[in-house]
């Protein structure tokens, strides 16, 4: 069996903006008191670095939001954890886990190197068997905040840049024979489950649904094993959203899930979930709770669905990176599809061999992370990236093909924009080839064009493949009326109007306006903003609601 132990809780923390720490990481004094270091040290470095000035901090949290002093820091900071283990028995490994650090992590154990990892949103392992000791143990964490231009999202972004170890860790105990991935999916009336174990890697795994009284033994093979079991579930929907426990073992190593089993097709410019056409009604939102930052709560998310509910939704986009899991699983209770991002923003570096490697890693994580969620309906490769740039077409498009290879059970979307062609407006972008859906972003009486834009929105190159408007919308500060930008009315004008242009248009399959709740960002500096985007149908405080977001609610396809 497994033994997980939360190191969630009480850390210390200092703030290392040349990165000191890091770099003496050779000397170590900070991450290792081995005597001999500190002698070193002290003739060095004893009026700055030594003894560290720890200050408190609780973990999961953004250090922006968590800290005044950090408010506006984008930069490094070292954390410091100590905990209580025992050294793990023969053929069992332990394996410390970060649900996610903006943006490099990189982590010592007892003042040695474990290793680091790139990318802000997905979580990594590292096996610290080796290191642990029994009794105390010391875990250092370096986390660097600064968004950098070969970075994802790169240093422009119409969002907050929050940092620090804003979600879980833990350490997780396993046989060393274990289970290191399982995918279960339905398809063509059978489950399909895929299994790769580590250490040993032949053998014989077990699947069971206890609810469908089926348990399968599933053959293992350089540590692959995969099964096709014929059943017919009840399948998931949003309006009933069966989930079944499974559960996955191989040796002692025993993994359940409670999974939902469903199909996500696209033909013909529509979506079918089950085989049924369906159109999604969303919205976009990003991850953040005010004084929370980024450290969503389980209220936080409950509140997010509760609205969503009100809303009369059956869809969300999760903007413009990976979510924290829970909302995934969330989603699969309550009977939501999710739109799943990248945070391939925007203009980055599409010809570095090193962001395509980060963009890379992220999706995989992602994917790896949610694709035994039945509520994900899409992964997305990108927003708003220029078309016109050398290397993005191909850039996205190599990122569409590893998507189907982690996961050729969804389609692949990404947002982009249409373009004008007379007085129409048509999907022309080049990455179009390579998506099974669009997602199309305009401002249609906001930043450009007009309200009905919508209206005259056609895809007569690729027919077949569905249209969603991935963004809409306009600002407006709660509280302000009047007929102008900014003030209620003029955002519930630009919904009514849009949201009539995309009933009548037979193209849309879809729609998630931009967005739930305002939100941080340095962009937005003008006086109706003063550091926040204000496009959100509910204010800030993520209570109040605007006049658009009745007029929303009120409307269906
Ligand atoms: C863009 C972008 C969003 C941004 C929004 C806006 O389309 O995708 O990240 O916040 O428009 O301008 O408010």
């Amino acid at each position: 069996m497994r033994k997980r132990t939360s190191l969630d809780g009480l850390w210390q923390w200092i703030i290392d903006p040349h990165e000191r720490t890091v770099t003496e990481a050779k000397t170590g004094y900070i991450l290792d008191e081995s005597p001999g270091y500190l002698r070193d040290v002290k003739n060095r470095f004893v009026d700055t670095l030594y003894p560290p000035d720890w200050r408190k901090i609780r973990i999961p949290c953004t250090w922006n939001t968590a800290k005044d002093e950090l408010r506006y820091y984008d930069g490094a900071v070292l954390f410091q954890r100590e905990f209580e283990a025992s050294a793990p028995k023969k053929g069992r490994r332990i394996f410390l886990q970060f649900e996610a650090g903006f943006y490099e992590t990189r982590v010592f154990l007892n003042g040695k190197a474990v290793g680091e990892h790139r990318g802000g949103f997905t979580p990594f392992q590292f096996d610290v068997t080796p290191l642990i000791r029994n009794g105390r143990n010391r875990l250092n964490v370096w986390v660097d905040s600064r968004r950098r231009p070969e970075r994802l999202p790169c240093e422009v972004t119409d969002w907050f840049n929050y940092g620090g170890i804003y979600r879980s860790v833990f350490l997780e105990e396993r046989d060393e024979n274990h289970l290191s991935d399982f995918f279960c999916r339905y398809a063509n009336g059978a489950v399909v489950v895929e299994i790769e174990t580590a250490g040993k890697l032949h053998g014989v795994a077990h699947f069971r649904i206890p609810a469908l009284k089926t348990d399968r033994e599933i053959e293992i093979r350089n540590g692959r094993g995969r099964v096709r079991i014929p059943c017919e579930p009840v399948l998931w929907t949003p309006a009933a959203p069966r989930l079944y426990r499974v559960e996955c073992s191989f040796g002692n190593d025993v993994v359940t899930e409670r999974v939902g089993f469903r199909t996500i097709e696209t033909r013909d410019g529509r979506i079918f979930l089950n085989g049924s056409p369906i159109k999604l009604k969303g919205i976009s939102l990003h991850e953040e709770a005010g004084e929370r930052g980024r450290a969503l709560t389980k209220k936080d998310r409950n509140r997010i669905f509760d609205i969503a509910t009100e809303l009369g939704l059956n869809f969300l986009r999760l903007a413009h990176y990976p979510h924290a899991r829970e909302m995934a699983v969330e989603a699969d209770r309550r009977g939501f599809l999710l739109w799943e991002e990248i945070p391939v923003y925007w203009r980055i570096q599409f010809a570095n061999k090193e962001t395509y490697a980060d963009a890379a890693n992220q999706l995989t994580e992602l994917i790896k992370r949610d694709r035994n969620r039945c509520s994900v309906a899409m992964w997305s490769v990108g927003n708003e990236t220029p078309q016109e740039v050398e290397n993005r077409t191909r850039f996205l498009g190599d990122l569409a093909d590893l998507a189907r290879k982690l996961d050729p059970s969804r389609p692949v979307v990404a947002a982009i924009f249409a373009a004008r062609k007379g007085d129409r407006i048509v999907v022309a972008d080049p990455l179009a080839e390579n998506l099974d859906i669009f997602g199309v972003n305009r401002y249609g009486g906001w930043y450009e064009g007009t309200y009905d834009d919508f209206r005259r929105l056609e895809n007569p190159r690729y027919p077949d493949k569905p249209i969603l408007i991935s963004e809409f919308g306009a600002a407006a500060k709660k509280g302000l009326h009047g007929r102008k930008k900014f003030a209620e009315e003029y955002q519930r004008t630009v919904y009514k109007h849009t949201l009539a242009a995309i009933k009548r248009n037979p193209c849309v399959q879809g729609c998630t306006p931009w967005i739930l709740f305002d939100f941080r960002s340095p962009n937005r500096l003008n006086r109706h903003q003063n550091g926040w985007n204000r496009k959100g149908l509910v204010d800030a405080d993520r209570k109040r609601r605007k006049l658009a977001f009745h007029t929303y609610k009120n409307w269906s396809f």
